[in-house]
């Protein structure tokens, strides 16, 4: 906890081997008058780990998951991000924070259906302050890393589902995230399809990238070096 202590306000840009990526100490969340998402998860990630993230429908996946991309704020408990207090942090810091360390692939994609797919990538890197000629380049080389090289000029509605979860993952690792969290990322694809993602998530964060994968699909989470189990609210290691 010291340790943790020393490095707030120290602008995350340098790793600290002791200090895991990611921390949650006792997270709750409510939401009133009566559902209880999560309650007390503790759990450490270390930098360049991949964590499938298993469990029923309901039972508070998605929670955890927003909770630890500073899309929530827990009820109680800590969120740690490289040793800062995120989860208590003012919204501009968790903004910040966000724009530094997090991207998301989502089950349903979200494209935004009035650019191209290249303009979809580069609006990503725009948030994090990338533009101009590095833009252009980053979105091309995570477009090519992802096999739709030649989808560039193309609109979302035109792409199959599969390349539309491709874009979606350029979109996500054309500046490399510390933290890259998918929310059944398969869940709308074919079984072929499904494999290709796959792959590509574990091939692109095959540096210094930390996956997190929500996931009900067992090959998906067996891709991974290690797994959470959700259980009405509570995390365990394993698989349930
Ligand atoms: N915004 C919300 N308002 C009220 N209840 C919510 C909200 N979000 C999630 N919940 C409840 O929290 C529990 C966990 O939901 P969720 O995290 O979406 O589960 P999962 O992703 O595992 O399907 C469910 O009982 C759900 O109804
Ligand atoms: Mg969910």
């Amino acid at each position: 906890m010291h340790q943790d202590s020393r490095r707030r306000g120290n602008g995350g840009e340098e790793t600290n081997v002791d200090i895991p990526l990611l921390r949650l100490v006792n997270v709750s969340r409510t939401f009133p008058p009566s559902s209880v998402a999560l309650r007390h998860a503790s759990l450490d990630v270390h930098a360049g780990e991949s964590v499938a993230v298993t469990g029923a429908s309901g039972s508070g996946k998605s929670t955890l998951l927003a909770i630890i991309g500073l899309l929530d704020r827990p009820t109680d408990g800590m969120v740690l991000l490289d040793g800062m207090d995120a989860g208590h942090a003012p919204p501009r810091v968790r903004n910040r924070l966000r724009r530094q360390y997090v991207s998301f692939v989502f089950q349903a994609f979200h494209l935004i259906d009035h650019l191209t797919v290249e303009e979809n990538v580069r609006y990503a890197l725009a948030i994090k302050g990338i533009r101009g000629v590095q833009s252009r380049t980053l979105a091309q080389r995570a477009l090519a890393l992802v096999g739709l090289a030649d989808k560039a000029g193309a609109w979302p509605a035109d792409l199959s589902g599969g390349e539309r979860q491709r874009v979606a993952i350029a979109r996500a690792i054309a500046s490399p995230p510390r933290l890259l969290l998918c929310d059944e990322p398969t869940g709308n694809l074919d079984s072929v399809n499904s494999r290709l993602v796959v792959d590509l998530l574990h091939r692109t964060t095959a540096g210094d990238t930390t996956l997190l994968v929500v996931t009900h699909d067992e090959d998906v989470a067996r891709s991974c070096h290690r797994r959470l189990h959700v259980a009405d609210g509570t995390v365990r290691e394993g698989e349930g």
